[in-house]
């Protein structure tokens, strides 16, 4: 079946809020229909972000959130108050916070639950480190990422993954189209596995590490390449827009 891509920018500790919202407007005025288009923009301008893209289609997302309801849980951030600001979709595991921050598959797995179970898109990150790749544990390690999806999830809709192998994460280096397609195709069928081969069918699964202007549409061309995490390239309208576009 015909997945629409998905395309979406992850800003991560980067932008002013005045970068921000310039950032946002330019995306927002551009943004093709026909590909559904995201931006993450750090916590602290997502409600500027929010004013600046709304009217448009373009979804606003959040880089990451604590899986509490609410309470004594210092500088964090609930799922209820990213909905309060307009977030429709949240990244867990980003290698970032697995490998920079040492979280844990526990803890992401608790936050990929809670923004499923409050009703959000879930973009679930799996991906290998260059080691692993070198020790062919490739499909082993995003199996394993896999398995912290825990929750009870019926709406293939919220559910993305994104494969981002960690050594092509903001190094220039891409995994080539057909190393992409090759682990995207196995974890369709990890998740027709784990739920069933119609809710799998329907999945998208983004490619992410250093996909830009010049790769995205082989990238966007492989059968099980749904769509983009960007980094780099998401900081100008010009480069991410050009990606959005090669997902047409
Ligand atoms: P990059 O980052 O495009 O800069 O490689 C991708 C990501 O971390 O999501």
């Amino acid at each position: 079946m015909a997945r629409q891509k998905f395309i979406a920018g992850n800003w991560k500790m980067n932008t002013t809020k005045a970068v921000a919202v310039e950032l946002a407007k330019g995306i927002a005025k551009a943004a093709p229909a026909g590909v559904a288009t995201g931006i993450a923009p750090p916590f602290v301008y997502l409600d500027a972000v929010a004013q600046a893209i709304s009217g448009s289609g373009v979804l606003l997302g959040a880089q990451d959130v604590y899986f509490e309801k609410s309470g004594a849980f210092t500088g964090e951030i609930s799922v209820d108050m990213l909905k309060d600001l307009g977030v429709k979709f949240v990244l867990a595991g980003h290698s970032e916070r697995r490998h920079v921050l040492m979280e844990s598959s526990e803890l992401t797995a608790k936050k990929a639950d809670a923004i499923y179970a409050g009703g959000l898109i879930l973009i679930h990150c799996v991906g290998e480190k260059l080691e692993e790749r070198d020790g062919n544990q490739t499909l082993e390690v995003v199996q394993a990422q896999l398995n912290e999806l825990t929750a009870k999830m019926d709406d293939p809709d919220r559910l993305v993954i994104a494969y981002e192998p960690v050594w092509a994460i903001g190094t220039g280096r891409t995994a080539t189209d057909a190393q992409a397609q090759e682990v995207h195709a196995f974890i369709r069928q990890a998740i027709a596995k784990m739920w069933n081969p119609d809710f799998a069918d329907r999945v998208r699964i983004q490619y992410g590490g250093s996909m830009k202007p010049d790769n995205a549409k082989g990238l966007l061309g492989q059968p099980d390449v749904d769509g983009g995490l960007i980094g780099g390239a998401a900081l100008k309208a010009d480069s991410f827009l050009a990606i959005v576009n090669a997902g047409l």
